[in-house]
């Protein structure tokens, strides 16, 4: 991350709004369950709230530096820090009751490998779990913002046929100043699909 995040994500005004504005909004109403994976916790604004909502949390942030500092700061908590990409996850099929990604998806290079990242969110949350995640828009300012590092804002229109293409149901996308957005492994006892007036 250049220095605008260095500055910006590590503040505890971005703390306040992440908590504040995006997480106690997204997961009001949510069961997030007992174990939780996050993907791309950087400074780790949203590690310090999601860590009191569930009884275990895995953090899995591909940059060294950054997941050595939330391991040193998490050390003998609930939370585990685990330093690798989140498109690669070493764990097996349905480890998680939920998953959240927050402020990363655009900062990884292609829409093939964020794809590859919510295929893996998929494949490690339990039947009935949940995806939450949030996201900045596409702008000039968060473009320049940006400037000499990764920038592939998500679109939200085609995020809805990316999560069902994955598998994903009960999809809720918000788009107002940023996007967030939740969205259901299927449980074998959900309700099949009524069936459609032709
Ligand atoms: C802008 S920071 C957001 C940090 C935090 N989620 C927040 O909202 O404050 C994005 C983080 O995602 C991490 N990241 C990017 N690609 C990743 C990947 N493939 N797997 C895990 N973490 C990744 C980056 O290293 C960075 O720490």
């Amino acid at each position: 991350m250049n220095e605008n995040h260095a500055r910006v994500c590590t503040s505890p005004e971005w703390a306040e709004h992440l908590q504040n504005d995006i997480l106690a909004v997204l997961t009001s109403g949510l069961d997030l369950g007992k174990e939780m994976l996050e993907i791309g916790p950087g400074p780790g604004a949203a590690t310090e709230w999601l860590r009191h909502k569930v009884a275990r949390l895995v953090a899995v942030e591909i940059d060294e530096d950054a997941a050595a500092r939330l391991a040193s700061r998490y050390s003998g908590t609930n939370v585990e820090i685990v330093n690798g990409s989140a498109a690669d996850l070493g764990y097996p099929d349905e480890s998680f009751d939920s998953a959240g990604c927050f402020t990363m998806l655009h900062h990884v290079p292609t829409v093939a490998l964020q794809n590859k990242i919510l295929a893996e969110a998929f494949r490690v949350l339990r039947p009935g779990g949940v995806l939450i995640g949030s996201d900045s828009l596409a702008s000039n300012s968060l473009k320049d913002f940006h400037e000499g590092d990764t920038y592939n804002p998500v679109e939200p229109s085609s995020l809805l046929l990316r999560l069902q293409t994955l598998g994903f149901g009960k999809i809720t996308i918000t788009v107002d100043y940023s996007v967030t957005f939740i969205a259901y492994k299927p449980a074998p006892e959900d309700e099949p699909c009524p069936p459609t007036a032709t």
